[in-house]
């Protein structure tokens, strides 16, 4: 008890100045300011009008509540940090009990018409009525409006799923030319502590930049975010190297017995399927073509090709074994033949007919054989160029 005792009298002792105000102080504080001074808002806080007010914006970023990649629009939460001094707005602390600091609406004192310049949605004033600006006695004022920020952010998919955006947020003073008002970046973005986490994108940097021209002044803030990939790679691209693959291995379907068409054409739809599902989740652009959907092309235009072979191979390899076969043909159908055996009686067939003694489902088998290993080449170094230019961003 004794302690404790002694413990508040330090206290009022040491701060004895600060807390000694009163509501009376308070009240006397805001009659003399706003009525006996006769404030009026719609003034500029400059005493000499001479001089502009200079504003600093910093960005206090709670975090990225989503990107929206077809309307290329980022939302981002957080509150701005806009600073300047109302020479109108001062005091005498010891004459007001030390009052150092008064709070006051925000719709209540002269503050700047700032505003998103690249927004989404339609002009909004900043913060809102409940929203208190923080007075000091020398007539500095914060005020930190709170907003979800929409903001118009180019998208460029091109190495989509290892993207990186950079995006900017341009705050301007709306109507007050740059004879009134300079806006200057402040800390910049500050990321809050706790800032929350998108379960796409990460915040890799942020920066800000004055820029001014002629009429007015503004303040830039960038965010650049990379996506995080896995997502992406689980669903989009890992899916579709598979079918890659399986586009690959038509050549090992034998071309009489019919399957070979209805397989091929199976695996161009599902490509076709993938194409469409990429396309959806991408902006739409005709500057920029991601990576990815050109892959699917390339592998859509080999299933094509894939499908016209098939088809021809298929009427060859019904030919009579008295029809000549094709000189190419005849040469891949020869450098496969040194290791296979053949039938007795086939090779007595042959023989009676030419003495190069191939026959046709002979050729077409060493045909298949040798485009499965130039489908199988060109997946291997296609899906590597293509990985390999996307992962390089
Ligand atoms: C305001 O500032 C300008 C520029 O310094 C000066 O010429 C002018 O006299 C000032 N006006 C007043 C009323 O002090």
């Amino acid at each position: 008890m004794f302690s404790i005792s002694w413990l508040i009298l330090l206290l009022t002792f040491l701060f004895g100045s600060v807390i000694s105000q009163t509501n009376v102080d308070v009240q006397t504080l805001y009659t003399h300011l706003f009525t006996t001074n006769n404030y009026n808002k719609l003034v500029r806080p400059s005493r000499n009008q001479s001089y502009p007010n200079y504003l600093y914006v910093s960005f206090n970023l709670y975090g990225i509540s989503g990107i929206d990649e077809i309307q290329q629009k980022l939302t981002t939460t957080g509150y701005l940090e806009i600073e300047w001094v109302d020479e109108l707005l001062s005091w005498t602390p010891s004459q007001y009990g030390g009052l150092s600091y008064i709070l006051y609406p925000q719709g209540d004192v002269w503050k700047p018409d700032i505003s998103l310049q690249n927004g989404f949605s339609k002009l909004e004033d900043l913060g809102s009525k409940f929203i208190s600006v923080n007075i000091d006695s020398s007539g500095h004022v914060i005020w930190r409006p709170f907003h979800v920020f929409e903001s118009k952010c180019d998208i460029d998919s091109t190495y989509f799923p290892f993207d990186r955006q950079t995006c900017h947020l341009y705050f301007v003073a709306r109507s007050l030319s740059e004879r009134d008002v300079r806006l200057k970046r402040g800390s910049g973005i500050e990321l809050v502590d706790d800032l929350q986490s998108h379960g796409e994108w990460n915040i890799v940097s942020t920066s800000s930049l004055n820029l001014r021209n002629q009429y007015e002044t503004k303040v830039r803030f960038t965010i650049v975010i990379q996506r995080k990939p896995l997502y992406a790679i689980m669903n989009y691209i890992l899916p579709i190297i598979l079918l890659s693959i399986l586009g690959v291995f038509t050549f090992t379907i034998p071309v009489d017995t019919g399957e070979r068409i209805g397989y091929v054409i199976t695996v161009w739809l599902a490509f076709a399927v993938f194409l469409t599902i990429i396309n959806d989740s991408l902006p739409k652009s005709s500057e920029t073509i991601p990576i990815v959907s050109i892959y699917i092309m390339i592998q859509i235009s080999i299933g094509t090709l894939i499908v016209i072979i098939s088809a021809i191979e298929s009427r060859f390899v019904h030919l009579s074994d008295h029809e000549p076969v094709n000189t190419i043909l005849l040469t891949f159908a020869q450098k496969c033949r040194k290791r296979r055996v053949q039938p007795e009686t086939e090779i007595k067939k042959c023989m009676e007919r030419d003495e190069t003694c191939v026959t046709w489902k002979e050729a077409i088998t060493a045909l298949d054989k040798f485009l499965f290993w130039i489908c199988l080449s060109f997946f291997v170094f296609s899906t590597m160029i293509s990985l390999s230019i996307a992962g390089s961003k």
